[in-house]
């Protein structure tokens, strides 16, 4: 990690950091009982060295799980290798990770569960108690760190994001009432400008239903892509930006959003950009998307203006109980 003019940038307009891929399991593990822990030390290291905030990402995740993780044989070596991997994790980093995703993305409506658990790899192998199998591990390997579930797809007011903020409330609650340590929902929000209607009231009740559990709230993945907006960019920026204003109005008028991180900070690492999300989601005209608050040149875009409006504006709350304490 030289120091060059994105790292100049980061240190200067950031508080937090987490890793796009470096923490993924697949990424980090090719053979059971092995797990290569040099690019997350270093990444680690260096958020410590800068006095940046580390959030953990993610402990498990269906869509980047080793595939010798997925051909174990029987229930019990995969509880066993799914405790080991979290609980090396949460230990490692320890005092130095001040939030972990332990279950990235586990709600999927389409599998038609009664409980909206999404049919993972975990969830045949272990079954529904994997979630607290894994959040148990997480809290008894580091008792300080806030443990998240994070989610997508929980912004828009379409009968389908509807239908699985409940499912993610109905679960939120079936966690707290059995006990597993659950402290915060994180809302990945990944945008579409122009795109799908959104609902201020209904989000903002939504986030107040999550906070009366008990829960802190993080924004996680902010991002706005911009297939649905035109090409020139004026006006281009104008919607991406609209699109930041209109969501961070609603949620940071819940007082229990304590975290905000963007996926990526310039449109020079996107993956929007890196065309790595759904082809739909591609511009067809073939131009750069421009989803973050900074361009590829790292100019501030409108984008950037937005989120600062945005965080002036916004009512004044308390720090996350599970940052660490600045001297
Ligand atoms: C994405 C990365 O940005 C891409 O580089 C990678 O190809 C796939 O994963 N939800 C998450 C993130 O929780 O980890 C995903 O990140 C985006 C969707």
């Amino acid at each position: 990690m030289a120091s060059d003019d994105f790292t100049a940038l980061l240190l200067q307009q950031c508080a937090a950091l987490v890793p796009e891929n470096e923490m993924k399991w697949q990424w980090m593990s090719h053979r059971p009982g092995e797990e290569d822990f040099s690019v997350p030390d270093r990444i680690v290291g260096f958020a410590a060295r800068h006095r940046l905030a580390m959030r953990g990402h993610n402990l498990l995740w269906y869509w980047r799980t080793p595939d010798w993780f997925k051909a174990l044989p029987d229930r019990t070596s995969a509880e066993r290798a799914m405790i080991e991997r979290v609980t090396a994790m949460c230990r490692r980093y320890r005092g130095r990770v001040f939030c972990w995703d332990v279950v990235n993305e586990p709600i999927y409506i389409g599998h038609g569960r009664a409980d909206a658990l999404r049919r993972t790899v975990f969830l045949d192998q272990i079954g529904p108690d994997y979630l607290d199998l894994a959040y148990h591990a997480a809290r008894a390997a580091d008792p300080t760190a806030a443990l998240v579930v994070n989610e997508y797809g929980i912004v828009y007011d379409t009968p389908e994001e509807e239908q699985k903020r409940s499912a993610v409330l109905r679960l939120l609650e079936r966690m707290r009432r059995k006990g597993t340590p659950v402290d915060a929902l994180g809302v990945e929000a990944h945008l579409d400008a122009g795109g799908a209607p959104f609902s201020a009231t209904k989000l903002r009740r939504f986030f107040a239903d999550v906070a009366a559990l008990g829960l802190e709230l993080q924004i996680t993945e902010l991002d706005v892509t911009d297939e649905n907006a035109p090409a020139a960019i004026a006006p281009r920026d104008r919607i991406v930006a609209d699109a930041y204003a209109r969501f961070l109005d609603a949620v940071l008028a819940e007082p229990a959003v304590t975290v905000l991180v963007t996926w990526g900070l310039s449109d020079r690492h996107s993956w929007i950009v890196r065309r790595e999300c759904s082809e739909a989601g591609w511009r067809k005209d073939g131009l750069p998307p421009r989803p973050l608050p900074f361009d590829a040149e790292l100019q501030r875009t409108a984008a950037w203006y937005a989120l600062a409006t945005a965080l002036a504006g916004a009512p004044a709350r308390a720090a996350s109980r599970f940052l660490p304490r600045r001297a």
